[in-house]
């Protein structure tokens, strides 16, 4: 006797059903990240037993030193993408330029992907969760040649699915295609993904912040006055918050994602236009947070998703979790700039 349960792969077959005139090619796609996302965690798993840990000694073009595991997860999504067929040609953290996939069946893929093939690097040696993060685009060029950077320089609106692959306490993969959220956790005796959180909503109030507040006297005076209101006593509001940094955006997100907060990443002197990456950090985790109730803006309260990128690795500014939370922060920031 078993429960049934509801896979990943039957799962994605289901909705297909959404989209009437899809044809399957983002079905499998997605089953190519979630079967790569499995070898990923296979390394990740054994981290701390086999030859994997450290760095490779190199610089990537962020100027961090790469890990052996960044390297290791980039390689594979890469190689699991390119031979999906489906897509043409990816944007990676860890290169310069666009990959573009040169066999004659990627050329014909439909879609682009924007990845982050392993966030929260510098948690990889202390056996803190990391994750993946990846974005689906339809490609604006035509089939038949090799993905061009138009592709991969799309607002977050145009996303056509987006999501990530925590490697924590449990594995699981979260993601949506426009039609809510859903979340799926790895069953290692079995190596399926199972639908463990259907429709996911992020809580409209919440009661974390996660921000690294080392910062704290580099961010802006509004940022710094939230900050402070957020450590006020108020029992009607629930206040003060719970401070809570990983310093994994997946792991930070992921935990706001179910209990409701807000994650922050504002401008500091090192990275005056914030550090993370708008196409395959901010915005697809901007997709997955208004598909689940929640809200993303940048320093000047604009959505996210509406930015157009200009650079494969340009940085911005991130606020984003429950939305009564996001527009709050908002409000302070505003205020600080009505008294300029
Ligand atoms: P990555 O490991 O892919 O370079 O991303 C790290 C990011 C993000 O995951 C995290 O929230 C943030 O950097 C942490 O930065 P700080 O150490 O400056 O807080
Ligand atoms: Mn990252
Ligand atoms: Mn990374």
């Amino acid at each position: 006797m078993y429960n049934t349960v509801d896979t990943l792969n039957e799962f994605i077959i289901e909705r297909q059903a959404d989209f009437p005139y899809a044809k399957g090619e983002l079905s499998r796609l997605l089953t190519h990240i979630a079967l790569a996302a499995k070898v990923v965690n296979r390394e990740v798993n054994q981290a701390g037993l086999v030859d994997i840990l450290g760095t490779t000694g190199d610089i990537n073009v962020q100027g961090e030193t790469v890990q052996k595991l960044d390297d290791f997860a980039n390689t594979k999504f890469a190689i699991a993408l390119k031979g999906s067929s489906e897509c043409c040609g990816i944007a990676t953290e860890e290169s310069q330029d666009i990959i573009k996939f040169d066999t004659d069946m990627a050329k014909d893929g439909k879609y682009i992907i924007c990845i982050d093939p392993l966030d929260g690097s510098s948690n990889i040696d202390v056996n803190v969760s990391i994750g993946t993060i990846f974005s689906i685009y339809r490609r604006i060029s035509p089939r038949g040649h090799v993905a061009q950077l138009q592709d991969f320089l799309q607002e977050g609106t145009k996303q056509v699915a987006a999501g990530y692959i925590i490697y924590g306490s449990s594995t699981m993969l979260v993601y949506t295609t426009g039609r809510g959220v859903n979340g799926f956790t790895l069953a290692p005796s079995i190596g399926e993904f199972c639908l463990s959180h259907r429709d996911i909503q992020i809580p409209l109030n919440g009661s974390i912040i996660s921000a690294n507040e080392g910062y704290y006297k580099q961010f802006s005076a509004g940022v710094r006055r939230y900050l402070d209101y957020c450590k006020d006593i108020d029992e009607e509001t629930n206040r003060p918050y719970s401070s809570r940094y990983i310093g994994s955006l997946v792991a930070d997100f992921h935990r706001n994602l179910l209990k409701g907060g807000i994650y922050m990443y504002p401008p500091t002197e090192k990275f005056k236009t914030g550090k993370l990456r708008l196409i395959y950090e901010a915005n697809p985790m901007a997709m997955l947070v208004e598909q689940a109730g929640g809200m993303a803006v940048d320093h000047d309260g604009g959505r996210i998703m509406d930015l157009v990128p200009n650079d494969l690795h340009q940085r911005v500014p991130l606020y984003i979790g429950s939305r009564n939370m996001v527009e709050k922060l908002n409000d302070f920031i505003e205020e600080e700039e009505e008294q300029k």
